[in-house]
């Protein structure tokens, strides 16, 4: 619900939960009042406060009054130049070379369904409604125009920004955010899931310091190493209780999230595209319109963050080209890396198909000369001497055992032991006199430019029409370096990492309306783009390339702050494991794949019988419970980084009739102590069978506990169904 209050000039937005102000004052300037637990509707801008602070300047209209400052005030949208030295959400730089923007409100604009940002990625329509403020810099004849999507349901709020030059001279944007956050109160923890490639999105957790910390990316992607999803809780927040924010942007190239403790004991968060080498230029009468942003607040802790985020993702973000269960799939990548045959392939798909599986995935080395990952990238045409007849011969054996056929492509990229960098070398981005930087020995294409894309796109195509495929492996496997495109003058190169995003979510777009009936799963080395801006494209993504059990543990629990089981891909894979070498029981290996899009990755023609009845079993219980994994709310039941005995998670039904409880245990020891299960998210009313035996009272799981078997070995598992009688 969207409320103008115009007697106390208030914009407030209530979703189910929780309540957001803005407020208009005596000059103007666009105040954040309040956003926190639902409250009635009230102004509450009494809650800011007003001293004399030196060195804190007031704008002119202030007069000599010093108590009025823009440097203490909370902020909707922060400036530059006029007296806020607190991180800016926009910076401008005029015909003149000054670096002002001074923002006064100037209207708004109420609008029944949620609003769409052209070209880039942002939740649907149904169910939210549009608040539109705009804001004015009269000197430089620029308008801001903050959108806000409102959807109560989901706890969720969603923004963007529109900043259009109406002036007669050319200007200059150097930072334009998607989000700026402020708090009169700086007695905060910042969370952020940080990491490296095959180890995504650990849990990191600290008190705001003095000063400005952030995370970000000037990768080009939004990177193995910091995602752009960062939370912000009071510090004794935790899973059930406790004030906390979370805030997720919808984008997949360069980004920053950054905090700022200031002197008053205030904070701001800013979110956006990263500053780094970012230019736009305006010119009269164009407009630049930012990423969106989505944030959700939860008065009672990360759980209830978490389910407002996985429900809004699933039903109002990703786009789905298949409706239920997905298919259970086989990839030939650990299976096989580049040296196969058709021959090959066609003995894993079989013993695939005799367990269950349904999707048979041929990853790298299926196209041009690609016997290894230095040649071949841009060559979309099948390699004969590998799968003579072509990819219809080989889709037509697949489909024949009644599984579905996909393929991996990665079409951002080119090798230079290629035909296509042999006609086009300058179709890969590189800069003038200088020699490239090689990313897993390959370049990558200047997406920025049309001809590049649609020589892609149309090769893409053949290879489309040319097999009955229903799943593509969108890949993408190097950061982008020598940022500089030959089709941009000098001074709109700083558009250059945007425009290249812009390129991508253009061709995933047109994939979209070409092949809807085709699921396509993101990935960049695992988990190296694993962003809301990705999902809206591509439903599912390859959570990492580390497929260890164990290691993923901890990967899909920093993952599942934001992003649902249903978008993250898992699979089984053979020990010990390529990444780490470790051991661990396939029993245990299932469990943790599970919990997502499930799938193997592993040469399934060199399992024992024993293992073959166990994966099928595997394959079997997924196609029972998937439902749970897809549709349920997710619980953490205990965290993989602090010392506890063993990882715990559930996926409870919206209805809390069924869920499906997991549990991994560490490292062995002689003589271990009895371990009890406290469960959450049930019905204390109902009373559950467990793995179709005992009853027991939700209250009693959740309070007491279930007493849990002693465990034998490391990394041992267990998996409880829990059905309400
Ligand atoms: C990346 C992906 C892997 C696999 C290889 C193929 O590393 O993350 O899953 O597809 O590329 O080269």
């Amino acid at each position: 619900m969207i409320i103008y209050n115009k007697a106390n000039n208030t914009f407030t937005l209530h979703t189910r939960n929780t309540t957001y102000q803005m407020k208009v004052d005596q000059y103007g300037v666009l105040l954040h009042t309040y956003y926190g637990a639902r409250v009635t509707d009230a102004d509450l801008s009494y809650l800011i406060r007003r001293a004399d602070r030196g060195f804190s300047p007031n704008p002119s209209e202030a007069g000599h009054c010093r108590t009025y400052s823009l440097d203490t005030l909370p902020q909707e949208y922060s400036t530059c130049g006029v007296g806020d030295f607190r991180l800016p959400s926009l910076e401008l730089e005029l015909a003149d070379g000054s670096h002002i923007a001074d923002l006064r409100y100037a209207g708004y604009e109420q609008r029944e369904r949620k609003y769409a940002l052209e070209g880039l990625p942002a939740f649907h329509g149904d169910g939210g409604e549009t608040l539109v403020l705009f804001l004015e810099d009269a000197a430089a004849h620029v308008t801001v125009e903050l959108y806000y999507g409102v959807f109560a349901d989901y706890d969720l709020i969603t923004r963007a920004v529109r900043i259009v030059n109406r002036g007669e001279e050319t200007i200059g944007l150097c930072r334009a955010a998607s989000l700026c956050l402020d708090f009169q109160r700086a007695d905060l923890d910042l969370i952020t899931f940080d990491g490296r490639h095959a180890m995504e999105r650990g849990f990191n957790r600290a008190a705001l310091r003095p000063g400005v910390q952030s995370v970000g990316s000037i990768r080009g992607t939004s990177s193995h190493q910091h995602n752009p999803f960062v939370m912000l809780c009071q510090q004794d927040a935790g899973e059930d209780h406790g004030l906390c924010y979370g805030a997720m942007l919808l984008y997949s190239g360069n980004f920053e999230a950054a905090v700022e403790r200031a002197q008053f004991e205030d904070a701001r968060l800013v979110m956006g595209i990263h500053p780094y080498h970012f230019r736009y230029n305006l010119a009269p009468g164009e407009s630049f319109t930012t990423p969106e942003a989505a944030l959700v607040c939860s008065p009672q802790g990360f759980a209830g963050m978490t389910h407002c985020f996985h429900r809004a993702i699933r039903e109002r973000l990703v786009r789905d080209a298949v409706v239920g269960r997905k298919p259970v799939l086989v990839n030939s990548w650990e299976a096989t890396y580049f040296d196969f045959d058709a021959e090959k392939l066609m003995k894993l798909a079989q013993e695939a198909a005799s367990m269950g599986i349904e999707l048979f995935v041929l990853d790298d080395g299926w196209f041009g000369k690609r016997s290894n990952d230095r040649g071949g990238l841009g060559d979309w045409w099948v390699n004969q001497e590998k799968l003579p007849g072509g990819l219809s011969a080989l889709a037509d054996r697949i489909n024949a055992l009644g599984m579905q056929f996909g393929l991996w492509i990665e079409p951002e990229m080119v090798s230079e032991d290629s035909q296509l960098y042999a006609e086009h070398p300058d179709w890969a981005l590189c800069a003038p006199n200088r020699a490239y930087t090689r990313g897993r020995s390959q370049l990558v294409l200047d997406f920025s430019r049309q001809e590049v894309r649609d020589y892609i796109y149309g090769e893409l195509g053949k290879v489309l029409s040319s097999a009955n495929i229903t799943y593509l492996k969108w890949d993408m496997n190097r950061s982008l370096s020598e940022v500089w495109s030959a089709a941009l003058p000098a001074d709109r190169q700083g558009e250059l990492y945007h425009r290249y995003v812009l390129g991508v979510y253009e061709m995933l777009e047109s994939f979209h309306r070409d092949y809807p009936h085709i699921l396509i799963e993101g990935c960049s080395g695992g988990g190296g783009r694993f962003d809301g801006g990705m999902l809206y494209y591509t439903p599912q993504i390859w959570c990492s390339d580390n497929t260890d059990a164990v290691d993923r543990l901890r990967i899909q629990y920093g993952t599942s702050f934001c992003y649902p089981a249903s978008t993250v891909g898992a699979h089984v894979s053979a020990v010990p494991n390529e990444i780490n070498h470790r051991m661990t029981p396939l029993e245990t290996r299932g469990v943790v794949a599970m919990s997502g899009v499930f799938g193997y990755e592993m040469d399934l023609s060199r399992t024992t019988a024993e293992e073959k009845e166990v994966i099928a079993r595997q394959v079997q219980r997924y196609k029972e419970c998937w439902d749970l994994v897809a549709e349920g709310d997710y619980y953490r039941l205990s965290s993989p980084f602090g010392d506890a005995a063993y990882t715990a998670w559930a996926h409870v039904s919206q209805d809390k009739r069924r869920a499906l409880v997991s549990l991994v245990t560490g490292t062995t020891c002689a003589a271990p102590p009895f371990l009890t299960l406290r469960l959450k998210g049930l019905d204390p009313h109902l009373c559950y069978r467990v793995n179709g035996e005992e009853s027991y009272p939700g209250d009693v799981l959740m309070a007491a506990g279930y007493a849990l078997p002693m465990f034998k070995g490391d990394y041992q598992s267990l998996q409880l169904c829990l059905e309400a009688e």
